[in-house]
């Protein structure tokens, strides 16, 4: 019998050589890794240990509960930043686990500052500044507050100032070049202290948006938007065998909601995967898939366990019960995915963690 499950390979050479590829672009930057919500749903335990193995230090994530996780497998001289920051209620796991917080506003600056004077120690933090994108950050009249304040910011052993972008996949957006005016203004208060300001898309922006150390997340991952800047590498192949074959005449409905009539005779396939594995159901109707370079539409809305595919002319010896059938691959990017349903990859790709999937970590040398 053949095997049941969706495989989801996840090659992790195409992640390092990503690495690699930003790591040539920002010559004179260090390259983090954004390793928060699982690595984007794709492992954050194997991705930070391969590109770790690439001589990547610095990691990001976003929660406190995550930076344990990712202590845990790594190297304990990476340095692990928490982008939501420090909360009075987990003070001393940054201190056990060695994580470094991304303070957002004085509170937190207030939090991390009486811990470490009880412990009578300076540990290191960063500093987030909100030039515009007005979510996490510290706002301008905080910022006035701690800059007079020489005691306190000494005692904060910023490693790094750092601001976050609202438009980077936006090239010609003039605030780009607005939140890049207002973060090197903000720089001059803190002379000695290193910079960091792009995502993925910032990294494409150009060298002035590179600053000592660059962020990306999403290009590691092989997203890059509809129209990207810089060539990066699908690092994912997401199949499903087919479980059911049938023919049916012309007027016959398929699936809910009778909303796929075939105009023909036509060939259904139905693959084990749904909306429950993070197929997205807005691909109903109108999602593609391919079986050894031949494509299938998506016929019919697709459900939580299922999706049927019209497989009528695709050549018939490849069409059998246990057919691999290939959801994401090469040509059927997450990026493409996302300009069929209007949506953006970073969700498709987080939303893709079924536990159902079989995984697989391609080119994984710590097995070797
Ligand atoms: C503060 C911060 N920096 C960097 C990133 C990485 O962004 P991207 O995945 O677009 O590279 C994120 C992700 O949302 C973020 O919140």
């Amino acid at each position: 019998m053949h095997n049941s499950q969706c495989i989801l390979e996840i090659d992790l050479s195409k992640i390092r050589a990503n690495y690699k590829i930003l790591s040539n672009i920002c010559k004179n930057s260090e390259v983090a890794s954004i390793v928060k919500a699982n690595a984007y749903g794709l492992g954050a335990d194997k991705i930070a240990k391969a590109l770790e193995q690439e001589n990547c230090k610095s990691f990001f994530v976003a929660s406190i509960n995550e930076a344990i996780n990712l202590r845990n497998s790594l190297d304990s001289n990476a340095n692990i930043f928490v982008l939501n920051g420090v909360f009075s209620n987990d003070v001393n796991e940054f201190e056990k686990y060695n994580l470094i917080p991304v303070l957002n506003h004085l509170g937190q600056v207030e939090v991390w500052t009486n811990f470490t004077k009880k412990l009578a120690r300076k540990l290191p933090s960063a500093l987030h500044i909100d030039t515009g994108l007005n979510r996490l950050g510290m706002p301008d009249i905080e910022i006035q507050s701690l800059i007079n304040q020489p005691d306190l910011l000494e005692s904060l052993s910023l490693k790094y100032v750092m601001s976050h972008l609202a438009s980077s996949e936006e090239s010609g957006n003039p605030y780009n070049l607005e939140q890049l005016k207002r973060f090197k203004h903000y720089l001059q208060y803190f002379p000695n202290v290193k910079a960091s300001l792009s995502n993925s898309q910032g990294i494409s922006l150009g060298e002035d948006y590179h600053f000592d150390l660059v962020r990306p997340g999403a290009s590691l991952y092989g997203i890059t938007g509809p129209r990207p800047r810089i060539v990066m590498h699908n690092v994912l192949n997401l199949t499903a065998p087919i479980i059911q074959l049938k023919t049916v005449g012309s007027n016959s409905h398929v699936g809910y909601n009778t909303s796929f009539t075939t105009k023909n005779d036509t060939i259904i396939a139905t693959l084990p995967i749904g909306y429950a594995d993070g197929y997205s159901r807005i691909l109903s109707n109108c999602g593609e898939v391919f079986i050894d370079g031949h494509i299938a539409p998506v016929i019919g809305k697709i459900s939580m366990d299922l999706v049927t595919i019209d497989v009528t002319n695709v050549p018939s010896q490849k069409i059998f019960l246990g057919q691999r059938v290939e959801i994401i691959n090469d040509y059927c990017t997450i990026d493409k995915i996302a300009s069929i349903i209007g949506g953006i990859g970073y969700e498709i790709l987080t939303l893709l963690h079924g536990p159902r999937f079989k995984r697989i970590y391609k080119n994984d040398t710590e097995l070797s």
